[in-house]
């Protein structure tokens, strides 16, 4: 991680976002996947400021983010402390889930234990909970001592924001707001987030960098997709992310398939248009032979999942702020590997667009 080797921010400024969230303010901190915007989960009070700043609606629950155990990189580490005030029903699966992934980009979801405030868990019965990897996270969660829920650090249904500047640039009107500044994200889509609160089998709920293929293959623990065990009739755990629109920029966005970026056009037919078209670092360039009138220019995107996933969200922004009149990415290739990249590229997709028409939130 950046802030490993060249910290950007001194102890004495974790100490003062420390104090802030004791003092029921808000403070926006680096993690791996994402930024998130911090609050303390014991007040409710600075919980609400939370949902307000992003304008998330208050039924839409939170992660709480805690500290690792001391000493947290040897094998031996004892998470039951750590989660008993806030979760019951610690299974044998989630104790596995957790040596395994944590501290990491794993989210996962316990039946909570009565203390935590129904301001979090939008009135249900479970908490989301995660440790995450960034040094700078668990300096703050260490000093702070208590769980601090955070969502992503954008305004509701827009793009998560991978850098402090992606912050500060969201939340331009909000002022003072306190921004921690641990450099860029390397996961840069949020984190995997596993039900466990049911009583049959783990659930995912959103694909992130953590795999099901991969948790198999650590923990023999076999995931679930969301729906594989679901009757019709039940009714899954809200999840914002899993509203058909998010993470979406104001620049319409489209996906081509393979070879078919014209296709993609035929939708847009009165483009007399600037199109940014995102192309596999592999292809050669698309040519401008046969092109309608419009104005491409390509940008490279990189053919491994992992990387582009680490910079999604960066060219996302950017080219949302360079005043194309559409945006045209590749269609991920199939594998559950894309899987995260899949999911966040059809909901900006969906979500995309100066209005909000689409929108079947917000
Ligand atoms: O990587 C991440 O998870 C980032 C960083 C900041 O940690 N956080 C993040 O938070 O993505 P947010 O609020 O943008 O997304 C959290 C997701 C939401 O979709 C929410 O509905 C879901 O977690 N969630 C929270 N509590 C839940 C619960 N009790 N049951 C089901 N889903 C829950
Ligand atoms: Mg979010």
């Amino acid at each position: 991680m950046s802030s490993d080797s060249t910290p950007l921010q001194s102890s004495a400024v974790i100490d003062e976002a420390v104090q802030t969230l004791l003092d029921g303010g808000l403070v926006a901190f680096p993690t791996e996947t994402v930024y998130g915007l911090g609050a303390d989960a014991k007040n409710p009070e600075a919980i609400k400021k939370v949902f307000a700043t992003k304008g998330r609606p208050s039924n839409h629950p939170l992660i709480v983010h805690l500290a690792a155990p001391d000493r947290f990189d040897q094998t031996q580490v004892d998470w039951v402390p750590v989660l008993v005030p806030w979760v019951r029903d610690l299974s044998e699966d989630a104790l596995k889930l957790i040596n395994a992934f944590w501290p990491g980009p794993l989210t996962l979801v316990f039946k909570k234990d009565k203390s935590v405030l129904s301001e979090i868990t939008g009135g249900q019965d479970t908490v989301a909970i995660r440790a995450p990897a960034h040094p700078m996270a668990q300096e703050l969660l260490r000093k702070f001592r208590s769980g601090v829920v955070a969502p992503s650090a954008n305004r509701f249904g827009k793009v998560s924001p991978t850098s402090a500047a992606d912050v500060r640039h969201e939340f331009e009107g909000e002022l003072g707001l306190m921004v921690l500044d641990g450099g860029d994200c390397e996961v840069g889509i949020e984190s995997t987030i596993i039900d466990l609160s049911s009583s049959d089998h783990p659930v995912l709920l959103r694909p992130g960098l953590i795999t099901p293929k991969e948790i198999l293959a650590k923990t023999g623990i076999k995931v679930y997709q969301a729906g594989e065990q679901f009757k019709a009739g039940d009714s899954l755990p809200r999840v914002s992310g899993s509203l058909k629109a998010h993470y979406a920029p104001t620049t319409p966005l489209r996906l081509y398939a393979p070879g078919r970026v014209l296709d993609a056009l035929s939708e847009f037919l009165d483009t007399k248009s600037r199109v940014a078209v995102a192309v596999w670092d592999f292809e050669s360039s698309l040519g401008d032979d046969g092109h309608p009138s419009a104005h491409f220019e390509e940008v490279e995107v990189p053919s491994d999942s992992g990387t582009f996933a680490s910079r999604l969200y960066r060219s996302l922004r950017d080219l949302d702020q360079q005043g194309w009149d559409l945006i045209l990415f590749p269609e991920p290739p199939v594998g559950e590997e894309w899987d995260g990249v899949r999911d966040r590229l059809q909901r900006a997709c969906f979500g995309s667009g100066p209005s909000s028409s689409n929108h079947d939130s917000n």
